[in-house]
């Protein structure tokens, strides 16, 4: 075991799918970045990490990880969340995180994906680019959304969107606002159509196979078709995105520095 560590917190996927292309490709990069650190992964969800444990892919929680951490001799920590934004996971963590700093020397925290204006505008970048449309052809996001106040990253993201010459993508979420017949009354008014679909989560997991593009009347795929609009769904979280990736071994990299001061 190391000294220094550099744990990699998610809320976690039971999708094997894309459990590997997008938090185990967020948790290669940090250990790529992180050069002479331990790396580890815990995950925050506890129905997560019962289903993994009944398939044998037992997962810690943040707070199993620390322990065992400091009971391995590790002095420095450096938590950094694969979580979207400041929400309410990221809240539990944090506490977690400052109720065990007395097991270390030094523990430090990254911010998560969506924390400050630079954020959003290299968040809507790597998107654009990833994902580019055809003529006539709206890009259509789902977020998660949360009844947490940090749910106004999302409208906040998608005026980003639009300032950044990006009028023709969509930004609604599954749990907060905008909701999904919102974005498909905006996408209609502006007279797209078609549409691509692509959910703006780390995974493309439960949410997007099913909330997004799955067959029930209320999914966005269903919605939109019911607008008239044909739907083209991309299934693929953000997580596997390269620029996404470094985007969290940049704000480790911050946090780092902040504690180096
Ligand atoms: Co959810």
């Amino acid at each position: 075991m190391k000294e220094k560590a550099l744990l990699a917190v998610s809320f976690g996927t039971s999708h094997e799918d894309t459990r590997q292309k997008t938090i185990g490709a967020v948790e290669q990069a940090l250990s790529d970045a992180f050069g002479g650190w331990q790396v580890e992964a815990a995950y925050t969800s506890p129905t997560i990490r019962r289903i993994l444990a009944g398939r044998g892919q037992a997962v810690p929680s943040p707070e199993e990880a620390m322990e065992a951490m400091a009971a391995q001799g590790v002095r420095r920590l450096l938590v950094q969340p694969t979580h979207l934004i400041c929400g309410e996971e990221y809240d539990k963590l944090c506490k977690a995180v400052w109720q065990r700093e007395g097991l270390f020397e030094r523990v430090q925290m990254g911010q998560p994906l969506l924390y400050d204006l630079e954020d959003y505008k290299a968040v809507a970048q790597a998107v654009c680019e990833a994902l580019p449309v055809e003529p006539e052809e709206a890009l259509v996001l789902m977020g998660h959304g949360t009844p947490h106040p940090m749910n106004a990253v999302y409208p906040a993201l998608q005026y980003v969107f639009q300032s950044l010459g990006m009028g023709h993508v969509f930004l609604g979420t599954v749990e907060g606002w905008p909701d999904g017949p919102d974005v498909v009354a905006r996408v209609q008014a502006a007279g797209y159509r078609k549409a691509a679909l692509a959910p703006l989560m780390l995974v493309a997991g439960d949410h997007a196979k099913n909330d997004m593009a799955g067959p029930e009347p209320d999914s966005w795929k269903s919605l939109l078709e019911g607008a008239g609009l044909p739907v083209r769904c991309i299934l693929q979280g953000l997580g596997e995105l390269e620029a996404i990736q470094q985007m969290y071994v940049e704000h480790a990299r911050r946090a780092l520095a902040a504690w180096q001061d």
